[in-house]
């Protein structure tokens, strides 16, 4: 697969299944309400979620779950725990905060903090098409920042103080996040390992990782210490100030001919006159083919950096770094945001309104005990028990005590109930078809959008919920996961109405970026 800063990640054509679990915006995972996917990577899919605490508490987090299915699953699942287990001992803030590694009906999952930026890699796409380049003591900057988050990694030890030898094996601009306050934030330890570990060349044929930001060792399947992290950061340090690759314009091949061979790398002198001696020395040093040439850790690069550049580490520069990212990505920044809190609001209206009819739910019940309200099981289908049903499932209040009724009043009460009931489902299910699909077969959960459109997306404006739908085709509504259905008010019989309502195809909530895509 190749993209457009000319990595590449090579797999093999069986290995993996994209069939993308089936997830859902307003799917909830452990203490998470999923919201919108925003990328899609080698191995999963990473969604902006929101976290609930008491008293209405709230907060954004980033979740990535797995995207194959069937044999892979459980390597990759292996591969998730690996990153939970290293990236969760790691605290620093140039390093993406693990939260911790949940498990819902099978689901496993990764929730982290919400990074309120752009990859390295959108950055870089975009100073290269609008010409502008990333100014030199931003780029140092932003590299110095990566090397703080690396040195981290490096430096984690295991409960008796010995170092656990992490090495991170995919440093490159995709997996960097920058904040749009100007933080540099290194992610993605999904093939971090311990030292001495070879190249991940799995059963299935894989190698993992970007050629293109890869030390020659690890392309050569020898064993790599943390100097391989270190070559990683050089190539970026170098495209970032020279702005080019060092062992650039090369097919795939090329790059990895160009980063295997004896012969250094370009140096950014030539290929920018006028380029820093002091610079050009520690950016030589870090592509160093021979790792004991290099430097011996990112703390030592960094210190070099800071020494032959000191004016992208003084005081004042994050406000320079933020700004930079202000006048780079703004209006990506407002309309991400927008998007965002659309797709909350849209959530919290299906929320209020699935409380709204519980409690209809609940009343009609309460009604329908005083033989008031009948009601019509003709409309209850086949479902398996074991489906979620789109019916809201919240608790009812508690049945008020029934007093001496007058013989006549239940039966105005039940109309009205009864109004109410249908009133209450219906706006349920015009909010609830933004989030249409269709029932998985075995997870029962509801698919926000076949696999080949789940791209994109990433508007302003979101499009507004869709019209109450018509076709068998769009699945029932999620069932807000929410405690025990009222009693007495079959799922069921709710589940078919809406068959008949809902209509497909209505917007789907990615805010999945071109840019993202691998
Ligand atoms: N914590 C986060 N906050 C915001 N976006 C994130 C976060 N983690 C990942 N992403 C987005 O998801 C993309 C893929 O994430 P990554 O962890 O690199 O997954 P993969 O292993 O699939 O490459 C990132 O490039 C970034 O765009
Ligand atoms: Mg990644």
């Amino acid at each position: 697969m190749f993209k457009s800063d000319g990595s590449l990640a090579v797999r093999s054509a069986t290995s993996v299944s994209t069939d993308p679990p089936s997830l859902y915006s307003g799917q909830s995972l452990g203490r998470y309400e999923l919201l919108a996917p925003v990328a899609k990577g080698g191995m999963g899919q990473v969604w902006v979620a929101r976290l609930r605490g008491a008293r209405g508490f709230q907060k954004l987090v980033a979740i990535k779950t797995l995207l194959a299915v069937g044999e892979d699953s459980e390597r990759l699942e292996r591969m998730l725990f690996e990153e939970a287990r290293i990236a969760g001992l790691i605290q620093h803030p140039n390093v993406v905060q693990t939260i911790e590694l949940g498990e819902e009906q099978g689901t496993l999952y990764l929730a982290m903090e919400w990074v309120d930026g752009e990859p390295l890699s959108y950055l870089l796409t975009h100073c290269e098409q609008t010409n502008t380049g990333v100014p030199l003591l931003i780029a140092v900057n932003l590299v110095g920042q990566l090397l703080r988050g690396l040195q981290a990694a490096h430096d984690l030890n295991d409960a008796s103080g010995e170092s656990l030898g992490v090495v991170h094996r995919d440093v490159s601009p995709h997996n960097v996040l920058v904040s749009y306050s100007g933080v540099a934030k290194l992610v993605d330890f999904g093939i971090a390992k311990a030292m001495n570990q070879q190249v991940n060349s799995t059963s299935t044929g894989e190698i993992k990782g970007k050629f293109a930001y890869m030390a020659p060792e690890q392309i050569l399947g020898n064993p790599v210490d943390r100097r391989a992290d270190i070559f990683s950061a050089g190539i970026m340090l170098h495209l970032m100030t020279s702005g080019q690759h060092p062992f650039k314009n090369h097919r795939s091949i090329g790059v990895l001919h160009s980063i295997t061979n004896n012969d250094p790398a370009a140096r950014p002198s030539l290929l920018k006159p006028g380029y820093s001696r002091t610079l050009e020395a520690v950016v030589m040093r870090a592509l160093e083919k021979d790792r004991e040439q290099r430097w011996a850790s990112a703390d030592e690069m960094r210190l070099a950096l800071q020494k032959a550049v000191p004016e992208a580490f003084a005081v004042g520069i994050d406000a320079e770094v933020e700004a930079f990212m202000t006048a780079t990505c703004a209006e990506r920044a407002a309309a991400k945001r927008e998007a965002v809190r659309r797709v909350e609001q849209q959530s919290d209206t299906r929320m209020a309104a699935a409380r709204s009819l519980a409690k209809a739910g609940a009343t009609a019940q309460s009604a329908s005990s005083l033989r008031a309200v009948s009601v019509d099981t003709s409309v209850i289908d086949e479902q398996e028990p074991s489906r979620p049903s789109f019916v809201p499932t919240l608790q009812p209040p508690p049945e008020p005590p029934v007093k001496t009724v007058n013989r006549r009043r239940p039966l105005v009460m039940g109309a009205f109930i009864g109004f109410g009931l249908v009133a209450a489902l219906s706006v349920f299910l015009r909010l609830r078809t933004v989030d249409h699909g269709s029932h998985s077969a075995g997870s029962g959960f509801v698919q926000l959008a076949p696999p080949s459109t789940a791209r994109v997306r990433l508007e302003a404006s979101f499009p507004a919920p869709a019209e109450p739908a018509t076709s068998d085709s769009a699945a029932p509504p999620s069932a807000v996961t929410e405690p025990a259905r009222p009693p007495n008010v079959p799922p069921k019989a709710k589940a078919k109405k809406v068959r008949a309502k809902t209509h497909s195809p209505a917007p789907s909530n990615d805010l999945i970026a071109p840019d993202y895509a691998r």
